[in-house]
């Protein structure tokens, strides 16, 4: 269950985005420099806070609890698996720092090691874009419909669960009309700030969009907490869950009656081009890594698809897959590096062979000769309002 952090109002000064060394710093308080559960205000400015604007991700954060906070010592840009590579370090797919000596971006250390990672903003704003430019808009139409046929209500409340820095809402809230409220959900403070301070001001129709936040653990998301919902979001979150916390959120989505737009799980099928013969050893050895602790990493999507079927919703899926060619290089490699580094943290006898083929696909990416498409898949499903099965 969430607990109730942050309320935030629209307007002021957006702070600068911090980067890993302030993140370590963060400890129970739900928003720098306000009091955990004061409620207090924090200024909900929009401009200029999340470079490029848009939504995005990385394809297939899951798998690995542990973090750190410096790059990986071997970790450069020519020389994958350096001996002071720390297993279980990796967070697949969000990928380790580039080179050596640069700024930590996606791997953060916690002081206990048993705590669950966390993500650099650094790798979500990476990731945004793409993550934009793949979703299913498909889905979008009869998510309207839903939402413009429920009764009594004269604007929506939307849970973006797991919202990180909040690509889920600026992507969706200012495609949808009417006045919106979003209770934004994560359990990492200091990425609940970056996505209040970033959230959208208005709707499709200039309708006014509000925000709140809430620090907690979606994975036990009651039909209670979700009361008055009139939609539950994520992004990139399912395949970081267990299929007993997929089944809750079915249940609580289902047991509240509202709509759920979960996207971007991964699909654990990727294609580079030109192809290798390593490629898919590597895609095997990556989706095992994701699979780690018993979460569903690739097989989330049809996990969830099961959940809210049994849950008597109606379900459809979509593609939602990263196109990635030269102008998304910076993406391209952390996640390559990424990848490649979960593969190998999960079957080391590859680590030599994969340390030549990284040093060649990321000379491949310099010179503008490599393409990937990492696939993910976006699934809407849609309960009886009121509560129980459509
Ligand atoms: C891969 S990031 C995606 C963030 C954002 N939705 C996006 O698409 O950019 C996963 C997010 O889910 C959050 N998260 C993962 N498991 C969670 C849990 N059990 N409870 C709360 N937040 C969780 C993480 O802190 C992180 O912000």
């Amino acid at each position: 269950m969430t607990n109730p952090a942050t309320t935030t109002q629209q307007g002021g000064a957006i702070p600068a985005q911090p980067g890993p060394r302030e993140v370590t710093g963060v400890t129970d308080s739900a928003v720098p420099g306000t009091k955990p559960g004061s409620g207090q205000a924090i200024a909900a400015g929009v401009q200029g806070v999340v470079s490029g604007g848009q939504s995005g991700r990385i394809g297939g954060e899951s798998a690995a609890r542990s973090t750190e906070h410096a790059a990986v010592p071997g970790l450069g840009s020519s020389v994958a698996f350096g001996p002071g590579h720390v297993p279980g370090a990796v967070i697949p797919g969000a990928g380790p720092s580039g080179k050596p000596g640069s700024r930590p971006t996606v791997k953060l250390r916690e002081a206990d090691p048993d705590d669950p990672p966390r993500y650099a903003p650094e790798w979500l704003e990476l990731r945004e874009p793409a993550d934009a430019a793949g979703r299913a808009h498909d889905l979008l139409d009869p998510l309207r419909i839903r939402l413009a046929n429920m009764p009594g209500k004269s604007g929506v409340v939307i849970h973006d669960l797991g919202c990180g820095t909040g690509s889920m809402g600026r992507w969706l809230a200012p495609r949808l009309d009417g006045a919106q409220h979003w209770i934004l959900h994560d359990r990492d403070p200091y990425l609940l700030h970056f996505a209040a301070v970033s959230s959208p001001r208005s709707a499709a129709d200039g309708s006014r969009v509000t925000v709140e936040t809430r620090r907690g653990d979606v994975a036990r998301l009651t039909p209670d907490a979700l009361q008055g919902a009139s939609l539950v979001t994520a992004s990139a979150l399912l395949d970081v869950l267990t299929r007993e916390e997929i089944d809750t959120l079915a249940a609580a989505c289902t047991g509240a009656g509202c709509p759920a737009l979960l996207t971007l799980s991964v699909a654990g099928r990727v294609e580079l081009t030109p192809s290798h013969p390593l490629d898919a050893e590597l895609t095997q050895a990556f989706n095992d890594h994701q699979r780690r602790d018993g979460l569903l990493g690739p097989d989330a999507v049809t996990a969830a698809a099961e959940a809210f079927s049994e849950h008597g919703a109606t379900v459809r899926l979509h593609p939602s897959p990263w196109r990635l060619g030269p102008e998304q290089a910076a993406l391209t490699e952390q996640w390559l590096r990424g990848w490649v580094g979960a593969a190998v943290e999960e079957r080391p006898e590859l680590r030599a062979e994969a340390d030549v083929y990284l040093t060649n696909r990321l000379a491949a990416l310099a010179a503008g000769e490599l393409r990937v498409t990492v696939h993910h898949v976006d699934l809407l499903a849609l309960s009886r309002p009121g509560g129980g099965a459509s």
